[in-house]
């Protein structure tokens, strides 16, 4: 029977690992993912959370390698989407007495919606329960990451149960951040973020505020909803929150992101990494081909420079860049101080290129430079003009 692990006396982890996901609504889990939940002895016996329906098993085993689940008292559903909600009714059938707290009205209208009404109890922020020695306090973080997102706050253990909010999606053996290969855990936290959250900046930033409110001495840990608990680094995930995810900065940084049919359009990519190179500036070149999105995304969270290519296919861009376009700008990433720059290769006409430019422009960038497109084959005269005109660009926006 697989177990419970202990996160703190009478607290214990009793998710789900799903070491071989590789996808998450398109986003890719390289390093798998877990769907956490967490389980409190106390006079009343509290469940924060479930697990996607398919670890049912796994789910119950390790609940029951504590207690035996018929003796839930309290579920909190912090979120209804199903990688956190899909075990509800498992709880509603095993301990029918379960009374289950979920924001009010969206994550009561969610989880109606997705299971009938299990007789859910609605709260808002600032509400509490008392389960015993402990006084659990719901927070409303609405769209982080949708409309009926909570968190739980439980202050005898000093523990925060922040679901989506500060997630990685990184399986492993391990349930702490200091047990796990913390380089890694931070990297996953900043894709998850850019895939997940972006959207929401100031909805995760008043998040962090509401966290900060607490005080300096509330917190012990940060248990979310998808990987490892933070216990020895919660200073480091609050900041990176605030200073690098949710603060819409932007550092002296390139992203060139294109696809390439005969090897002009990546010629004048080349050209613009060169560009950046020479400014000082480092650039990232991801031929969408070999690149997902969701791992350019990653790159693109704080970069200052984004540059698209593509050729023109049948008076279009490439559907592998415009499917890339699409997915950028779902992500919301509008920041006045962004920096777009265009560029492809064409036979008969400059419509993929200018297409490019067109998204570029609707997306917010500032574009100070009309779209690099080339009739055919680029002359090393003409890519040594578009590395100029590169550094030219740098230039302007340090004077
Ligand atoms: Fe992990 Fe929005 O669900």
């Amino acid at each position: 029977m697989l177990s419970a692990v202990q996160v703190k006396p009478d607290v214990y982890w009793v998710g789900a690992v799903d070491w071989n996901a590789r996808s998450f609504h398109g986003y890719t889990t390289e390093d798998g993912i877990t769907y956490n939940a967490y389980l409190i002895l106390d006079e009343k016996v509290t469940l924060i959370d479930t697990a996607k329906i398919t670890f049912k098993d796994e789910f119950l085993q390790r609940i029951s390698s504590v207690i035996d689940p018929s003796k839930i008292d309290v579920l909190v559903c912090n979120h209804v989407e199903m990688d956190h909600s899909g075990n509800v009714p498992t709880v509603k059938s095993v301990a029918p007495n379960v009374q289950i707290y979920a924001s009010a009205p969206q994550g009561v209208k969610g989880l109606t919606a997705h299971y009938g009404d299990l007789g859910y109890k609605g709260v808002k922020t600032g509400d509490t329960l008392n389960i015993g020695k402990r006084t659990l306090t719901f927070v409303q973080t609405p769209m982080v990451h949708w409309p009926d997102n909570m968190v739980t706050y439980d202050d005898y253990d000093k523990i925060l149960f922040s679901n989506d909010a500060f997630g990685q999606h990184y399986a492993s053996s391990v349930r702490f951040d200091d047990e796990a290969d913390y380089p890694e855990v931070m990297k996953q936290a900043r894709k998850y973020y850019a895939n997940i959250v972006q959207p929401y900046r100031m909805q995760a930033a008043n998040a962090v505020k509401a966290v900060r409110s607490l005080g300096p001495d509330a917190l012990d840990m940060i248990a979310p909803a998808h990987g490892v608990i933070w216990r020895s680094h919660v200073e480091d995930i609050l900041k990176a929150y605030e200073d690098v995810f949710t603060s819409g900065k932007v550092i002296e940084k390139a992203v060139v992101a294109y696809d390439s049919m005969w090897g002009s359009t990546d010629k004048i990519a080349h050209a613009i990494v060169d560009g950046f190179q020479l400014e000082g500036v480092p650039a990232h070149l991801m031929d969408i081909k070999e690149n997902h999105p969701s791992n350019i995304m990653e790159e693109f969270l704080d970069a200052k420079y984004v540059a698209v290519g593509s050729p023109t296919l049948n008076s279009q861009m490439l559907p592998t860049v415009a499917d890339f376009l699409t997915y950028m700008k779902g992500l919301s990433p509008k920041n006045a101080n962004r920096v777009g720059i265009a560029f492809g290769s064409y036979g008969w006409a400059p419509l993929g290129p200018k297409n490019v430019e067109a998204e570029l422009k609707a997306a917010g960038f500032q574009m100070p430079e009309p779209v690099f497109a080339f009739n055919w084959i680029p002359t090393q005269e003409y890519l040594d003009g578009v590395r100029d005109k590169v550094r030219a660009i740098v230039q302007a926006q340090r004077a």
